[in-house]
C-alpha cells in the first residue's frame, strides 16, 4: 500500500516533469535567439547584431517598449514581416523567444 502511494506519487512527479519540458524556457529562447535572431537584432546588453548596419531593434529596448509582452511578440512570430524573414519555429520555441525577451525588460539599457 505505502509502495503504490509512493509509486503514484512519483509517477505524478515524472508527468509535471514532462509537462514542464513543453513550456517557455527563456534560456531555450536565448539560445534559440544567438542562433537566429543575432544576424540582426542586439539579443542583450552586450551582444551587437551581426551585421553592424541592421536596423532591427534591439531586444533590450523590445522588451522595455510598453507594448511589448510575450503575448504581442507571439503574435509578431506567428505573422509575417516584410523586413524580418519568416521562421519556422514550433510553439514551444516561440513561447520561449517571447519569454527570453520578455526577461530582458530589467536588464540595464546598452551602450549603442
Ligand atoms: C534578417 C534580419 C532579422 C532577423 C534574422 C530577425 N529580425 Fe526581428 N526584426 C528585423 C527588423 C528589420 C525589424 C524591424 C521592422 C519590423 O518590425 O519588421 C524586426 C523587428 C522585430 C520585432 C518587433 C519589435 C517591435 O517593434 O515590436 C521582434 C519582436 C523581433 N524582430 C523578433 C525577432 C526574433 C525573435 C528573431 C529570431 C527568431 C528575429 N527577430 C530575427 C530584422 C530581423
Amino acid at each position: 500500500m505505502k509502495f503504490a502511494l509512493a509509486l503514484a506519487a512519483l509517477s505524478s512527479l515524472a508527468f509535471t516533469g514532462a509537462s514542464k519540458a513543453q513550456t517557455a524556457d527563456p534560456s531555450v529562447g536565448r539560445r534559440l535567439a544567438a542562433t537566429l535572431c543575432v544576424d540582426c537584432h542586439r539579443i542583450d546588453a552586450t551582444t551587437p547584431p551581426k551585421d553592424a548596419t541592421s536596423q532591427a531593434p534591439s531586444f533590450v529596448d523590445v522588451a522595455r517598449l510598453p507594448s511589448t509582452n510575450e503575448l504581442a511578440i507571439k503574435v509578431f512570430l506567428r505573422s509575417s514581416h516584410s523586413q524580418m524573414p519568416n521562421f519556422i519555429l514550433t510553439p514551444e520555441e516561440i513561447d520561449s523567444v517571447a519569454a527570453y525577451i520578455v526577461s530582458l525588460a530589467g536588464t540595464k539599457r546598452q551602450e549603442k
